[in-house]
């Protein structure tokens, strides 16, 4: 060690100020960091206070050595205050920049990911510390939070250097010894430990089973108004909870309708303008393109509203009754909306289910599992973390670990994952069976006795489960899988309280309950990769973009597809438009839980194989990863139904089932769907168009027209949203359509021409001439 100035006449001074020079650096630094992304994008930092307390401490240390080394260098080299600074302040950020690497590999935090998640086209980055690549992003995280940090920085520590001139004067600035900064920084990282545990979800705790189950309001009706807006809700005992709800609850209004007929959502956007845009998903419902929710198109503007509308039809039969639910599907921030409240359940009835007298009213129980943390004053920032993000505190429709009073009879209980990452496998605390009568897309062919269920982020159970002989005791469903899961504090999810000796009145679960509906044959085989790609999570390598369709299949055909997961975290296929069926898991064939479904967990390393038939709607839809960070990270891609151009195909009629089919409709009765009103002179279509009446076989869809003249293509028209009926369009022509045709028609008196119109399934054709 080189001989130096030892301990002189109030030294101590000097040590005093260079500390609070490094606290003032360390503190003021982060909280101008989680200021500008609160100011920026309403980001909260995670944990709390507790937390800030810990990242401060933590930074102490650099900040200690960046101060002191400046004041070493004005005392040796005599150098301004301006020089001064700016060394200190670039010290600083260069131990920053590991630093914030280091903090952002050991929580995933990725901030940086929500910065850039606002803004297109760039995706997140975040650091993932178990996947390729998680080290390079960390550092880019790091490097680029200490950039952030360099202007303020340097200010800060312009005014630190001038304080302890002023300070230090008189005293032995150089006196202060290496020793002080090994010692604060020593007791920094201790106190750092000592707030936080690393890792370790606080949100405050709460007696559980101390809060009685609660059913959100139940709508029935075919016109149905939903208003997301801010809300509080009490959740934890103490202060409420802000939340984003669908009519002031979370979770939403449950909408119960009969399947075959329309349901029409209004759905108005009274959220902070800050939240941006919105878009409500019916999971599991068979729509058109515009009213399916799409990520980044047909979007609630702040203020605005807009009609959903839900034929209930798939492939012209009624949906099958199905446990369904609607949530907010934003692109790249559907986490964010769904942890905040926006997430509802949507239920489909019909004879089928009706006549097989399952237990309903109060013994038909949808209960819908998330997990969210709070912070200390009982709200619910929410942080990205591109792997998932947890909480520790499971509520059960917005109650935290409720009990429920039942009597000693069957219920019916339909339990759905919303949780945005969290997997269940549920079991009940005495070991009784479960007796699973459905899934995602309603009842299996028969009913599977199970003692443990296994539910992925959207995927549904429907199970029956009897409390007969049980009067006194308590039954708790639990989460076997929780010790898999960071936060969660124990197996509980909620307690069933046998009090009431009540009559049975529902009938015993039948040997067979509805056979799985015929896919047809597959045309092609796709295969779709849940994939980690230059550290994104992916599609086939490919982060989302709204502007690229990925498959174009045929409506009316059925495709094989094929889901893997090459990573090291379960992914869960959701796809849009359809219910799809089971072929094999593992080139194994489908277990009796398993058959149709519209949400597939596929653990790492797993292949499932599905067949889907495309039918009724031709139109953008999305495929994606119902983890919902995965998905905003960009795990999701787009698939686009278009008509068969050759053969086109015929929807089933209404009220048919299986594999029963009237023979569809001739090429005559359709060319009656279509009647040209206007005149058919070259100089009127030129100007005006070409005016003609169509009819539209279901409500919801989107009319497509295309006007060829001698074999070429002269023009379309699209109209979208359209009522069942008869509707008038006009085609017009563009500029270079009109020079096509004007060629065309050159010295001649006549021309063939042909209007293709098609509408959902429906292709209809009318030849014509049109003439000069
Ligand atoms: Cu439940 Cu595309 O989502
Ligand atoms: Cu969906
Ligand atoms: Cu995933």
């Amino acid at each position: 060690m080189r001989e130096r100035a030892r301990r002189l006449d109030g030294s101590w001074i000097a040590e005093l100020a260079t500390c609070a020079c490094a606290a003032l650096l360390a503190f003021a630094t982060l909280a101008w960091e989680e200021g500008l992304h609160f100011l920026a994008l309403g980001l909260q930092p995670a944990g709390g206070g507790s937390h800030l307390l810990r990242d401060g401490l933590l930074l102490l240390p650099p900040a200690l050595v960046a101060v002191w080394w400046g004041v070493r260098l004005e005392r040796a080299q005599g150098l301004g205050v301006g020089r001064v600074a700016a060394a200190v302040s670039l010290a600083f950020v260069a131990l920053l920049a590991p630093a914030a690497a280091g903090h952002s590999a050991v929580h995933a935090t990725d901030l940086t990911a929500a910065v850039q998640a606002q803004s297109r086209p760039a995706h997140a980055g975040p650091a993932a510390q178990e996947n390729p690549g998680g080290l390079v992003e960390a550092l880019q995280h790091g490097a680029l939070d200490a950039l952030l940090a360099l202007p303020v920085t340097f200010v800060l520590s312009l005014g630190a250097i001038a304080l302890l001139r002023r300070w230090g004067r008189g005293t032995s600035l150089d006196a202060v010894p290496r020793r002080l900064v090994l010692v604060v920084s020593a007791l920094a990282v201790l106190g750092a430990a000592a707030a936080v545990p690393v890792g370790r979800a606080a949100s405050p705790a709460y007696p559980k089973f101390s809060m009685p189950l609660s059913i959100p309001p139940v709508l029935t009706g075919a016109n149905i108004n939903l208003s997301m807006a801010e809300s509080e809700q009490q959740i934890l005992p103490g202060e409420k909870t802000r939340l984003w709800t669908y009519n002031g609850t979370f979770p939403g209004p449950i909408i119960r309708r009969p399947t075959g007929v329309p349901t029409k959502v209004t759905l108005t956007n009274n959220l902070p303008a800050s939240a941006g845009s919105m878009t409500m998903h019916h999971h599991g419902a068979q729509t058109t393109e515009e009213s399916d929710g799409q990520p980044s198109s047909y979007l609630v503007a702040p203020g605005a509203s807009k009609t959903y509308t839900y034929p209930g039809i798939d492939n012209g039969a009624p949906e099958r009754a199905a446990p369904q639910w609607y949530h907010d599907h934003r692109d790249m921030v559907t986490g964010r909306n769904v942890w905040m409240g926006l997430a509802g359940a949507f239920i489909y009835d019909d004879p089928v289910e009706q006549n097989l007298n399952l237990p309903k009213d109060e013994y038909d129980l949808p209960l819908m599992v998330a997990d969210r943390e709070f912070d200390s004053r009982n709200q619910i920032p929410y942080t990205f973390l591109s792997n998932g993000v947890f909480g520790d505190v499971l509520l059960v429709n917005g109650v935290p670990q409720p009990f429920h009073e039942v009597g000693d009879r069957r219920y019916r209980l339909r339990l759905y994952n919303i949780s945005n990452k969290r997997d269940y496998s549920f079991r009940l605390s005495n070991g009784q069976s479960m007796t699973q009568i459905g899934t995602d897309s309603g009842l299996l062919p028969a009913p599977v006795s199970r003692t443990s269920i296994r539910l992925g982020p959207a995927e549904r159970a429907d199970v029956v489960i009897d409390f007969a002989g049980r009067l006194g005791e308590n039954v708790v469903l639990e989460n076997a899988d929780h010790e898999f899961g960071p936060g969660e504090r124990d197996a509980e999810v909620m307690q069933f309280r046998v009090t009431q000796d009540v009559p049975e009145t529902s009938s015993a679960v039948p040997a067979t309950l509805r056979p799985v509906p015929g896919t047809g044959t597959p045309v092609s085989t796709r295969t779709w990769s849940f994939d980690r790609t230059a550290a994104r999570w992916t599609i086939n390598g490919k982060v989302f973009d709204p502007d690229r369709v990925d498959a174009k299949p045929t409506l009316g055909s059925t495709e094989r597809w094929v889901f893997r997961n090459p990573t090291t975290q379960a992914h869960l296929v959701h796809t849009h438009l359809g219910d799809q069926k089971l072929v094999s898991r593992n080139g194994q064939p489908p277990g009796p839980s398993e058959r149709l479904k519209d949400s597939w967990h596929v653990a790492p390393g797993e292949e499932v194989v599905v067949d889907v038939k495309f039918t009724d709607y031709a139109g953008k839809f999305v495929l994606h990863c119902h983890v919902l960070e995965h998905e905003d990270d960009g795990m999701m891609t787009q698939f686009e139904t278009v008509q068969a151009v050759a053969a086109p195909s015929y929807p089933r009629p209404p009220g048919g089932s299986g594999s029963t089919t009237k023979p569809p409709p001739t090429s005559a009765t359709l060319s009656r769907r279509i009647k040209i009103l206007s005149s058919k002179r070259l100089s009127r279509i030129l100007r005006r168009g070409l005016r003609f009446e169509a009819a539209v076989p279901a409500p919801g869809t989107t009319l497509r027209a295309a006007l060829s003249v001698r074999g070429r293509r002269i023009g379309t028209v699209r109209r979208r949203g359209l009522s069942r009926g008869r509707v008038k369009v006009t085609l017009k022509l563009s500029r270079r359509g009109k020079a096509r045709l004007r060629r065309l028609m050159a010295q001649r008196r006549r021309a063939s021409a042909l209007l293709e119109v098609s509408a959902g399934t429906i292709t209809a054709r009318v030849r014509f001439t049109i003439r000069r």
